[in-house]
C-alpha cells in the first residue's frame, strides 16, 4: 500500500512543491488549503470540519500556511510599528492555526509504525537567533510555534511510539511570501526547497523528535 501524506497549505509555494515532490516519490497524497478547499486556520471550528473529515493515518502531515504580515501591512522594522491588527493576523493564522491543526495530530498519525508531522516555522523564530531585532509578530509567532510543536513531540511521544514531531525552516524560498523582501538575500526556488524538506522529512530519526532543523537537516538553536 502506498504511503499517506497530508499538505495543509498546499496553495502555497512550498506547500504545493512538497506535495509535487512526494507524489514523485511515489506517496499518495492529500492536499489541503484556503483557495482550494476554504480551510482557513485561524478557525478551530474550521479546521476541525475540514481535518476531521479526512481519511487517515498520514505517515506524513507537513503543515505549510504561514503568514509574514495581515494584507497591506508589512512586517515591523522597529517596535513603534507594531500594529494590533496585524499582530492579531499573524499570531491567527502562524500560532493559532498551528495549534488548530496540532491538535488533530493523534488521529491523523498512525498509532503504529513510523510517521512526521512537520511544520514549517523559521529562523528567525529562533530566540537565540534573533541579533537584528524587527519582525515582532511573525518572530514572536513562530517561537510561539516552535514551542508548541515541542509540546505535541512529548505528547504524542507517549501513544505514538514511533511519530516524530519536528519544525522546519525551508530556507529563503522564491515565493509570494518573500516577494518583497528576498531581493536582499539569496533564494532558492520551491521546487528545491521542496527537494530539500522531503528529504529532511524522510530522514528525520525518532529520537530527534521535538527538535528544530533547517533544509539542511541542521539543527537550529529555539
Ligand atoms: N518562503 C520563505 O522564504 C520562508 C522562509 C521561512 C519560513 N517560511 C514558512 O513556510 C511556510 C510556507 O511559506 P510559502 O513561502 O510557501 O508561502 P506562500 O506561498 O505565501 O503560501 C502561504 C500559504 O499559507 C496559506 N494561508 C495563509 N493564510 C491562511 C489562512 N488564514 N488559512 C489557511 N491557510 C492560509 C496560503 O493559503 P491560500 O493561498 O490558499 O490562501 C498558502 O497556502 C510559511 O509558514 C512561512 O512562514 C517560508
Amino acid at each position: 500500500m502506498r504511503e499517506k501524506a497530508l499538505i495543509i497549505g498546499a496553495s502555497g509555494g512550498i506547500g504545493a512543491a512538497v506535495a509535487h515532490e512526494l507524489e514523485t516519490h511515489g506517496w499518495d497524497v492529500a492536499r489541503l488549503s484556503r483557495a482550494m478547499d476554504g480551510l482557513d486556520v485561524r478557525e478551530q471550528a474550521n479546521v476541525d470540519s475540514h481535518l476531521g473529515a479526512l481519511e487517515g493515518p498520514f505517515q506524513l502531515v507537513l503543515m505549510a500556511s504561514g503568514i509574514l504580515a495581515s494584507e497591506g501591512a508589512a512586517p515591523e522594522k522597529a517596535l513603534s510599528h507594531i500594529r494590533q491588527k496585524s499582530f492579531e493576523e499573524v499570531f491567527k493564522v502562524n500560532t493559532f492555526g498551528v495549534a488548530y491543526v496540532l491538535g488533530h495530530a493523534p488521529k491523523l498519525l498512525p498509532k503504529k509504525g513510523r510517521s512526521v508531522l512537520a511544520v514549517l516555522t523559521a529562523r528567525v523564530g529562533s530566540i537565540g537567533d534573533n541579533r537584528i531585532g524587527g519582525w515582532y509578530a511573525y518572530r514572536a509567532s513562530k517561537a510561539a510555534a516552535n514551542q508548541l510543536v515541542r509540546g505535541a513531540a512529548v505528547e504524542l511521544g507517549r501513544s505514538h511510539k514511533e511519530a516524530i514531531v519536528a519544525a522546519l525552516h525551508p530556507g529563503t524560498v522564491a515565493t509570494d511570501f518573500t516577494a518583497d523582501y528576498a531581493e536582499r538575500h539569496s533564494t532558492v526556488s520551491a521546487e528545491t526547497a521542496a527537494k530539500n524538506l522531503v528529504k529532511v522529512m524522510l530522514g528525520l530519526k525518532r529520537e530527534e523528535s521535538g527538535q528544530f532543523f533547517d533544509y539542511a537537516h541542521k539543527p537550529i538553536e529555539w
